[in-house]
C-alpha cells in the first residue's frame, strides 16, 4: 500500500474495493463496482451468503444472479467471510444493519463489530465509508476512534484551512438511497450525499463515488451526510402519517382519501402525493428517525413530529383490524372463529422484503383476536421464524375461486401488481382494502370496505 496516497487517486485507477454487509445495500452496490471494472470483494458473516455469491447465484428477489454470475465469472466480483482479507482493499465500504434494540433506541452493534473487525486490517491511503442510516455523529464518534486505536491518525477537521490535514487514512459517510423495486431509479441515477471526516477525506470519497453515481453531493461534515438522510426518511414517515391520519377523518366523515390525494396532486408545485396504508414498513422509514429522536435527547432536545408520527403509523395495524371486525359485524359475524385471509406480507408492493411489515402486526392482532387466519403472498410461499414474529407454521394459500370463497373476509394488505383483483372480488364474500387496490373495480363495489 502507498504510504503517500492523494484523494484524487481514487478517481481513475481500477481499485480493490471491500464492501462489508452484502444485503440489499451493499450487494447492488457492488455489483455496481464490479460492472464499472473494480475489483470487488464482498465481506459478510453469513457463510451461506457467501457460498451463494461465489457460486454466481443472487439471493434477492430483483437481483438477478445472471448479473452475479456474470462479474465472478469476469473476476470483478467474489465474496469472503475472511476479514484479514480488507487489509488488500484500497476502499472498504461498511453497508450493515442499524436496527433498534426491544426499547426502540438505536443498536449499533452492527457497525461497532464491523469498525473493529477492520480495525486490525487497516492499511495507510485506504479509505472507509460508512453507508449504514445512522444519527449524526456515528461516524465521528463512534468509527472513528476504533480505527484510529490501530495507531492511524484521520484528524477531525473541516473548512477552507483543513484543505491539506495530513491524514494516515480516509474515513467519510455516504448515505443510501436505495429504494428496493423502483424500475425508474436505479442506483446510478441516484445522486449520492457524501461528507468527510476532514476535506481529504470528503475528496477520496467524492473521487470514489463520481465513477459509480451520476451525481456526488458533497457536504461539508459526515454529520451533515448523515442527518441528510434522516431528513429523507423523518420527511416521508411525516408525510405518511398526515395521510394516514386524515384517512382515518375521510372514512368518519364519508370522503374518499385516494380521490382526494389525486385532485391535490394535480397541483403544479408544492404538493408532493403520499399514500396511506396500513401500517409503516420496510427496515428504514419506522427505523430510522428514531435514531434521531434518541440522540436528539442527548441535547435535551424533543423531536415531536417523530414521535406523533410514529404514533400514528403504529396505530394503523389496530384500526386495520377494527375495521375487519366491524365489517364482519356489519354481516353478523364475529370476528372471533371467522376465517380471515391477508394477502401480501411484504412491506410494500412487489418485493420480497417483510422487515417491519405493518402485515405481520395485523396477522398478529388477528390471530390474538381468535381468527382463523391464512395469507397469501407471491414473494414468500412459506413463513419463518422473526425476531418479533413467530409464523413458521404458515404457508401460502393458493387464490382459487373455491379457496377465496371459503373465507368470510380477504384483507388486502399489500397491493402486488399480480394479484388478479377483479377475479379476488368475484370469488371473495367481503373485502378488507387498506390500499385502494380495487379502485377501479366496479362491480360488487358493496362487497368491498375500503379502511
Ligand atoms: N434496504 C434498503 O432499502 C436500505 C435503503 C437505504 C439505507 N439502508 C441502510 O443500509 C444499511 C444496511 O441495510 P440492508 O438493507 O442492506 O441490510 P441487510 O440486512 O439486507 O444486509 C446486511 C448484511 O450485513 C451482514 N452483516 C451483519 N453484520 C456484519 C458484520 N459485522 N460483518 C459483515 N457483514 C455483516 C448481514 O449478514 C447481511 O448480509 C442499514 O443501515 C439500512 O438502514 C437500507
Amino acid at each position: 500500500m502507498p504510504i503517500e496516497r492523494k484523494p484524487e487517486y481514487f478517481k481513475g485507477a481500477q481499485l480493490k474495493v471491500g464492501i462489508i454487509g452484502c444485503g440489499y445495500v451493499g450487494l447492488p452496490l457492488g455489483l455496481r463496482f464490479a460492472e464499472a471494472g473494480h475489483r470487488v470483494l464482498g465481506f459478510d458473516l453469513d457463510s451461506s451468503k457467501v457460498e451463494k455469491l461465489n457460486q454466481g447465484q443472487s439471493y434477492i428477489q430483483h437481483i438477478p444472479g445472471a448479473k452475479v454470475q456474470q462479474y465472478v465469472r469476469s473476476k470483478h466480483f467474489s465474496a469472503t467471510d475472511d476479514f484479514s482479507r480488507l487489509a488488500d482493499m484500497d476502499a472498504i465500504i461498511i453497508c450493515v444493519p442499524t436496527p433498534l434494540d426491544q426499547r426502540y433506541e438505536p443498536d449499533l452493534s452492527y457497525i461497532e463489530q464491523t469498525a473493529k473487525s477492520i480495525q486490525p486490517h487497516l492499511q495507510r491511503g485506504q479509505l472507509v465509508v460508512l453507508e449504514s442510516t445512522t444519527y449524526p455523529g456515528t461516524t465521528e464518534e463512534l468509527v472513528l476512534p476504533i480505527l484510529e486505536a490501530n495507531g492511524l491518525r484521520c484528524p477531525i477537521a473541516a473548512g477552507p484551512n483543513a484543505e491539506q490535514v495530513a491524514t494516515d487514512f480516509f474515513l467519510a459517510f455516504s448515505p443510501e438511497r436505495e429504494d428496493p423495486g423502483n424500475k425508474q431509479f436505479g442506483l446510478a441515477q441516484i445522486p449520492k450525499v457524501v461528507g468527510g471526516v476532514n476535506p481529504p477525506s470528503g475528496r477520496a470519497a467524492q473521487s470514489l463515488y463520481a465513477q459509480v453515481v451520476a451525481k456526488v453531493v458533497p457536504v461539508s461534515s459526515t454529520r451533515a451526510a448523515e442527518m441528510a438522510k434522516l431528513l429523507e426518511n423523518i420527511f416521508r414517515c411525516v408525510n405518511i402519517a398526515l395521510v394516514n391520519e386524515l384517512k382515518l377523518l375521510g372514512l368518519r366523515m364519508g370522503i374518499d382519501i385516494w380521490e382526494v390525494i389525486d385532485a391535490a396532486a394535480t397541483k403544479p408545485f408544492g404538493f408532493m402525493a403520499f399514500y396511506p396504508g396500513p401500517g409503516l414498513g420496510g427496515h428504514c422509514i419506522p427505523v430510522d428517525p428514531y435514531y434521531l429522536s434518541w440522540k436528539a435527547r442527548e441535547y435535551d432536545f424533543a423531536t415531536r413530529f417523530i414521535e406523533l408520527a410514529g404514533e400514528i403509523n403504529t396505530s394503523m395495524p389496530y384500526h386495520v383490524c377494527d375495521a375487519i371486525a366491524a365489517a364482519l359485524n356489519d354481516r353478523q359475524k364475529p370476528l372471533k372463529g371467522s376465517r380471515v385471509l391477508v394477502l401480501g406480507v411484504a412491506y410494500k408492493k412487489d418485493v420480497d422484503d417483510l422487515r417491519e411489515s405493518p402485515t405481520l402486526k395485523i396477522m398478529e392482532l388477528l390471530q390474538d383476536r381468535g381468527v382463523k387466519l391464512d395469507y397469501n403472498d407471491p414473494y414468500f410461499p412459506h413463513l419463518h421464524k422473526m425476531r418479533h414474529y413467530d409464523f413458521s407454521n404458515m404457508r401460502s394459500v393458493d387464490l382459487t375461486p373455491a379457496n377465496l370463497s371459503g373465507y368470510d373476509c380477504v384483507v388486502i394488505a399489500t397491493d402486488h401488481s399480480t394479484y388478479d383483483y377483479p377475479a379476488i372480488v368475484e370469488s371473495s364474500p367481503l373485502i378488507v382494502d387498506t390500499r385502494n387496490a380495487t379502485r377501479r373495480i366496479v362491480r360488487h363495489r358493496n362487497k368491498i370496505v375500503l379502511c
